[in-house]
């Protein structure tokens, strides 16, 4: 299955800077696309930067979106306003939003859902954080939180499911390909048993400090389909090396 890596610029970017990074990417996408390559930029900066990435093959994402389509719901963003602004992707469920805004999995269910009505894929994050992983838990709180997190019509064409273990986010410490392996496996596992031969085309992406040093590696991982990738994001010729670590088939 064709790679997806994504690049995650959480709460980073000014108009000027955002349009030097677009531009070094774009001008390395110009001598083609290896895999499926996705930017979600601050929620300010997608207007702007559909524009920057136009005719690049890059396509943009969002970083969140509200469960509702519209309504009295102040500083939210809804997810037909994000394919309004040219968005093929929104991520849900992201660890740093379910610690920070408490959000469970029924509520990044109905992100997803609100995501697929808008024609949107969402791309629905898990993972456990240390103490679980220290516990022996790792694998009953992914599977719990897939369960959870997964919305009814959820297919291939509209899902992609992001493992980003907690406490390898922004640490440098990437889980070994081993962890990745065993974790991986049991979600295309449980896929399989949810959505039947359809599980096994739903992309599976590996998040947490992904680099140009370690993407080969994590990329060829089985059940990897991509990457969901933080701070390397940030510098095109990392970002670039991540891309071209992507698989086409
Ligand atoms: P880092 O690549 O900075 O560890 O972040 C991963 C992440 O949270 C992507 O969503």
């Amino acid at each position: 299955m064709r790679s997806l890596v994504a690049g995650n610029w959480k709460m980073n970017g000014l108009a000027s800077d955002a349009l030097d990074r677009a531009q070094a990417i774009c001008a390395k996408a110009g001598d083609g696309l290896p895999c499926d390559v996705l930017v979600c930029p601050p929620a300010t900066l997608i207007g702007t930067m559909t524009r920057a990435f136009q005719d690049s093959g890059i396509t943009l994402g969002g970083q969140d979106c509200h469960a509702e389509d519209s309504g009295a719901y102040t500083g939210d963003v809804a997810a037909p306003m994000l394919a309004d602004l040219g968005c093929s992707h929104v991520i849900v469920g992201h660890s740093e939003r379910r610690r920070d805004h408490a959000e469970s999995d029924a509520l990044i269910a109905s992100k997803a859902a609100a995501a697929h009505r808008a024609g949107l894929v969402a791309i629905i994050c898990l993972g456990e954080s240390a103490t679980e992983r220290e516990e022996g838990r790792a694998s009953d709180v992914v599977s719990a939180q897939l369960a959870g997190s997964l919305p009814p019509g959820a297919t291939p064409d509209n899902t992609v499911v992001a493992y980003e273990p907690v406490w390898a986010i922004g640490t440098g410490n990437t889980a070994t390909p081993a962890d990745v392996a065993e974790i991986h496996a049991l979600l295309r596992q449980q896929l399989v048993a949810a959505l039947g031969e359809d599980g096994n085309n739903v992309r599976l992406l590996y998040g947490g400090s992904v680099n140009a040093g370690n993407a080969d590696e994590l990329l060829a991982v089985d059940h990897v389909n991509g990457a969901l990738v933080g701070g390397a994001s940030l510098k095109p010729d990392d970002f670039w090396a991540i891309v071209s670590a992507g698989r086409s088939a």
